[in-house]
């Protein structure tokens, strides 16, 4: 059975104060959460103080993206081993930002991911269509893409450790949800395809989040979509109250 699993992506917000600030706060709350995996994504100046403060709490902590050699001179580049080095667990990888301002391919996330498993961390992987992509009726070989491409040579064991962020790219950051009927859709398009690749014992294994405006008042209705495994969680994920409200509002059993 999966558990359920909120990230929060904070995106180029919050200095090392604030993220210490924020955490101390929301670590003593999620102190009573007994079921669920929650993951805090802050930028790559504030890892390791965000690794020190949840250290022996239930708060795991990820990095944003990473490049996939180990170390060279990439200026400006964070190596996966750099980021295991910071205390955090997971990276988020090939989210659509990265993928649209700063020009990270399906060959790019691929790489990335295989750094990333590598240095023992648990990916994040973000897939999605854009607007133009779903009105052109091409979301699901999009996802099939997107997905084929990321997870090309891993192992069944692999994938089943793996967490995967569906988020349409028009939801983020935009106040539109994608309705229950077209998250269900994805949700289940990726879990078959999946299936089909990898077996059945690591579509159940894996993962499979919703991304995109998820809010206190709709990740209920999230939840309730069978293979809506999480959520991650963008603008709604920056205060205390209003994470905590969404990691509460998913506690049920998946
Ligand atoms: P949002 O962002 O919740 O602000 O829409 C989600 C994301 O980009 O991961």
């Amino acid at each position: 059975m999966r558990t359920p699993f909120l990230a929060a992506n904070w995106k180029m917000f919050k200095t090392v104060d604030e993220t210490v600030t924020y955490l101390r706060e929301f670590c003593a709350l999620t102190a009573g959460v007994a079921r669920a995996e929650i993951v805090v994504a802050p930028p790559f100046t504030a890892l390791r103080a965000a690794a020190d403060v949840t250290r022996g709490t239930n708060v795991g902590v990820a990095a944003q993206d990473c490049y996939w050699e180990r170390e060279g001179a990439f200026t400006g580049e964070v190596s996966a081993a750099m980021i295991k080095d910071a205390g955090a667990g997971y990276v988020i990888i090939g989210h659509s930002e990265r993928r649209r301002l700063f020009g990270d391919t399906d060959e790019w996330v691929k790489r990335k991911i295989g750094a990333v498993l590598a240095s023992d961390l648990t990916p994040i992987v973000c897939v999605g269509e854009t607007l133009e992509e779903r009105d052109a009726n091409q979301t699901l070989a999009v996802l099939d893409r997107q997905l084929d491409a990321a997870l090309d040579g891993l192992t069944p064991a692999q994938v089943g450790s793996l967490v995967i962020a569906y988020e349409p790219v028009w939801a983020i950051g935009t106040g539109r949800n994608a309705t229950p009927a077209q998250a269900g859709e994805a949700h289940a398009h990726i879990r078959a395809r999946l299936r089909g690749a990898f077996g059945q014992e690591a579509a159940e294994a894996c993962h499979v989040l919703y991304g995109g405006s998820v809010k206190p008042d709709n990740i209920k209705d999230l939840m309730a979509l069978e293979d809506v495994d999480g959520a991650l969680v963008g603008g709604a994920s920056l205060t205390v109250p209003s994470f905590f409200a969404i990691v509460t509002g998913a506690g049920r059993s998946v």
